[in-house]
């Protein structure tokens, strides 16, 4: 069984639910990596993006993977857009099962509350349920690299933690 389980998927699709469960179970540590960058930075992730920019979020990212890397025995559950950096899933993958937590766009949305761009300042736009399509399109690619895909639309978090936990022993 991989020591390390690296949890994919887009914006709503639970990862930090999912990931403090699967971590629980396991008695791994866990890293939510928008959790640990607002703790870090003393800031939300709207106004680091509001204030600093997505090249800076970006850049934040980047150094939170490099400082896990080498961890072994944790849950990582990077924020939705960490896939679109190549060069940092290549880092991270070795060792790792990554796994695509699925969600349907009116999943994600219903997910998001009812303000989206509070709290995921890439929904700020005026129709977020056309802009989560159009990103879960262009992303979807990029998600499907994963080890395996598990379908979240109609499952409790819980229920999707006992499928990972099944898949991880399998192995
Ligand atoms: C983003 C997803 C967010 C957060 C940031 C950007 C993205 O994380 O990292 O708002 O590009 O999809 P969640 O997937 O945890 O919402």
């Amino acid at each position: 069984m991989s020591d390390r389980v690296i949890l994919v998927g887009f914006m709503g699709s639970g990862k930090s639910t999912v990931g403090a469960l699967l971590a629980e179970r396991l008695g791994w540590d866990f890293v939510d990596f928008d959790e640990r960058i607002e703790r870090e930075q003393g800031r939300s992730i709207r106004e680091i993006f509001r204030d600093e920019g997505e090249p800076f979020f970006r850049s934040l990212e980047a150094e939170l993977t490099e400082r896990v890397k080498d961890r072994r025995e944790i849950v990582l559950a990077p924020g939705g857009g960490w896939i679109t950096q190549p060069d940092l899933v290549e880092r991270l993958r070795g060792g790792s099962r990554m796994i695509w937590l699925r969600v349907s766009p009116d999943v994600a949305y219903r997910r998001c509350g009812e303000r989206p761009g509070q709290t995921r300042p890439l929904l700020a736009t005026d129709a977020p349920l056309e802009t989560i399509r159009a990103m879960l399109a262009a992303r979807r690619r990029l998600y499907e690299q994963a080890d395996a895909w598990v379908d979240t639309d109609a499952r409790t978090p819980r229920e999707v933690a006992d499928e990972i936990e099944r898949l991880l022993r399998e192995e």
